[in-house]
């Protein structure tokens, strides 16, 4: 977060607030998220693409009534993929036609639910799913708005993208053999359906700009191909999210200005070529919102030296509250908190409580020698698929999420308890 700073003791400091205190107020292992970056963030990215364009945070990255409150509050717009992030957005009052719907698999209940309600786009993943929003909405007597998710054969991962055939996966209808416009033209067959345009995600943590500029192009592309199939110019597109953060030192993130002026020239020219009037953009950033706000802080427990090997530093938390790793072998940074050590470093891995070998929080990294128990660790860049995507795995409690600002520090996801756990548990 950007208002990390330490204090003459050497202790951490957020929002102002010692992270001792912090810990000592609302336990370990907890995230805590810089409400004032995550608002500057939004409005870093509605500046970036301007008055032509809409901002729709992922949803998924993290989601809470606080944050839609915050997106609200900012001028962004949300983009939930299940009934259960719809129902939060319209807990805290999003108004559904800023609201976006998407999933490759959503229920006949969450459709009629996302009608009912007047969210403003739902994005259709598949043949089957225009058929069946088509009949759900003329059931309601409602014509719903809808953009179509496609592939173009673009796959892009952090440095790297490949524009070839990067079809074989379960999302989107393929652009290259031609199923795409015939999802738009089953789709603009349909009166309860208003085709607003199509949408393409191209993938996560990506830095490289060329993955999305090719995308941009394909997507303008069959936009000219439909204007000449059907004589109709759909209005809108949607580039997706995916622009990556810095974990560690090593990753140079983008900044949302230069992805902002990459996709409009890119869009510009392809539809000035095509002889397109340019369409609306919009963008999904999840991560690279929420991402850099939080920090998640642990205690040691216990440390382990291996001779010869490295040292096992365990904490409170583990794959329960960040999977990351086990999963993606995602790299992340840690630092000591609680108080500033001269000691030599030592190379240590940070693992969790679970009974998991691969129960790893930070695969490699350095701490001072004369770590001990009791000491806090943070691990920042942990605001984006961490809370969202933790589990009661080893039956954990998913720690609380704190927001922080000007110096107060307010609980917006509170720790799970054991009457939570049992709550579900009908014996
Ligand atoms: N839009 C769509 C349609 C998406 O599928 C996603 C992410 C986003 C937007 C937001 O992408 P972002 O800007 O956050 O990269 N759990 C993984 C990431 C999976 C992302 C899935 N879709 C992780 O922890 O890295």
């Amino acid at each position: 977060a950007r208002t990390v700073r330490r204090n003459g003791d050497g202790v951490v400091t957020v929002g102002g607030m010692p992270v001792t205190a912090l810990a000592e107020e609302f336990g370990t292992p907890a995230y805590f998220l810089d409400e004032e970056d995550f608002r500057a963030r939004c409005r870093a990215w509605a500046h970036a693409f301007g008055p032509d364009a809409d901002v729709f945070y992922a949803g998924k990255a993290f989601l809470s009534k606080a944050v839609v409150k915050w997106l609200k509050e900012e001028g962004l717009n949300l983009d939930v993929c299940s009934g259960g992030e719809l129902a939060t957005a319209l807990a805290a009052g999003m108004p559904a036609e800023r609201i976006a719907f998407h999933g490759n698999n959503k229920s006949a209940a969450e459709i009629t639910r996302a009608v009912t309600a007047g969210v403003g786009r739902i994005v259709l993943d598949s043949f089957q799913e225009i058929a069946r929003v088509a009949h759900i909405a003329r059931e309601l007597g409602v014509r719903q708005p809808v953009q179509i998710r496609v592939t173009v054969g673009v796959e892009a991962h952090t440095h790297e993208f490949i524009a070839t055939a990067h079809e074989d996966q379960k999302f989107g209808i393929a652009v290259a053999d031609g199923s795409a416009a015939e999802a738009v033209r089953r789709a603009l067959g349909h009166d309860s359906l208003e085709l607003l345009g199509v949408h393409s995600h191209i993938g996560s943590q990506i830095f490289d700009m060329a993955g999305f500029e090719v995308s941009a192009k394909r997507v303008v592309r069959l936009l000219a191909a439909v204007r000449d199939e059907h004589g109709v110019e759909l209005p809108e597109i949607d580039l997706g999210g995916g622009l990556g953060i810095a974990y560690t030192s090593s990753d140079d993130p983008r900044e949302p200005h230069e992805i902002a002026k990459a996709l409009h020239e890119i869009v510009a020219r392809e539809c000035e070529s095509a002889g397109l009037r340019a369409p609306r953009i919009s963008v999904e950033p999840g991560r690279a919102i929420v991402g850099p706000t939080a920090f998640t802080l642990y205690e040691v427990g216990t440390i382990k030296p291996l001779e010869g090997l490295r040292t096992y530093v365990s904490v409170d938390g583990g794959m329960s509250d960040n999977i990351r790793t086990a999963l993606y072998d995602a790299e992340y940074a840690v630092t000591l908190v609680s108080r500033v050590s001269d000691a030599e470093p030592m190379l240590v891995r940070v693992v969790g409580k679970h009974c998991e070998s691969g129960d790893i929080v930070v695969k490699d990294a350095f701490l001072p020698a004369d770590l001990a128990p009791g000491d806090l660790l943070a691990v920042p860049a942990t605001g984006a698929y961490c809370r969202s995507m933790a589990s009661n795995y080893n039956h954990a409690l998913r720690p609380p999420v704190v927001a922080v600002r000007d110096g107060q520090a307010r609980v917006i996801v509170r720790r799970e308890t054991e009457e939570d756990l049992l709550r579900l548990d009908l014996g």
